[in-house]
């Protein structure tokens, strides 16, 4: 589904080097790694958002950085599901209001039970300014699920989450997988949640290493 061949990134410091990564249907990848050693930025290079130096990332066979503008952001807006580490709600508008207009882009349908499952049923009409850091999380979570993503790219999804919390939104991330066949790629540095995951790596001194 996703496949990177040597991919290569600096910013004032050479981050990574070569990095091969390959993800199929229905499989959660985790990768691991200290604070500054590229997770962000390796993330930002899978999901459309940064050319890599070198390297290039395929997409369905395609490969992404070579697409016109327009076919690379249809990809991101229909078949990426992007959760970023900071929240791009709409503050002024109701929780409901955001999830209204992500499954209007999408052509989609707001599903009640991931509401439940997520939390938000009962904080559903309140401004988004109005909810905690985690509320706002899981808002964000069930906004990005309801575009129906084939491929979910999270960092540090349950940053903002007690460890209760951070269980059952990974529960609920890997019930979307399995039920719509998609794959999840997080970036975490909590171990405890990586070692859930089908697949983990670690990215230290420069490379992307497999881990168990
Ligand atoms: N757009 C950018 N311009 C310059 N340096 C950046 C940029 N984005 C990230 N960096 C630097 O790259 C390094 C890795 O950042 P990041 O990918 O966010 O790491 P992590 O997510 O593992 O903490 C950091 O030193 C950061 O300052
Ligand atoms: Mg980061």
């Amino acid at each position: 589904m996703l496949k990177t061949l040597n991919i290569s990134h600096s910013f004032d410091y050479e981050l990574f080097k070569d990095v091969n990564l390959e993800v199929d249907k229905k499989e959660k990848i985790a990768i691991i790694g200290s604070s500054g050693s590229g997770k962000s930025t390796l993330l930002h290079i899978l999901s459309t958002f940064l050319k890599p130096q070198s390297g290039e990332v395929f997409y369905e066979d395609k490969e992404i950085y070579s697409l016109k503008e327009k076919e690379l952001i249809e990809i991101r807006r229909k078949e990426f599901g992007i959760i970023f580490q900071f929240h791009y709600l709409f503050n002024t508008f109701t929780a409901l209001e955001n999830l209204k207009a992500a499954a209007l882009l999408a052509g989609t349908e707001i599903d009640e039970n991931l509401l439940e499952r997520l939390k938000i049923k009962d904080v559903i009409n309140q401004n988004i300014q109005t909810l905690s850091g985690g509320q706002q999380q899981r808002v964000s979570i069930a906004r990005v699920l309801t575009k129906r993503p084939k491929i979910i790219f999270a960092d540090e999804p349950t940053g903002n989450l007690d460890k209760e919390n951070a269980n059952e939104v990974i529960d609920v991330l890997f019930e979307y997988c399995d039920e719509k066949n998609a794959a999840l790629i997080t970036v975490t540095h909590d171990l405890e949640i990586a070692k859930k995951f089908d697949k983990k790596f670690i990215l230290k001194d420069k490379r992307l290493i497999s881990w168990e």
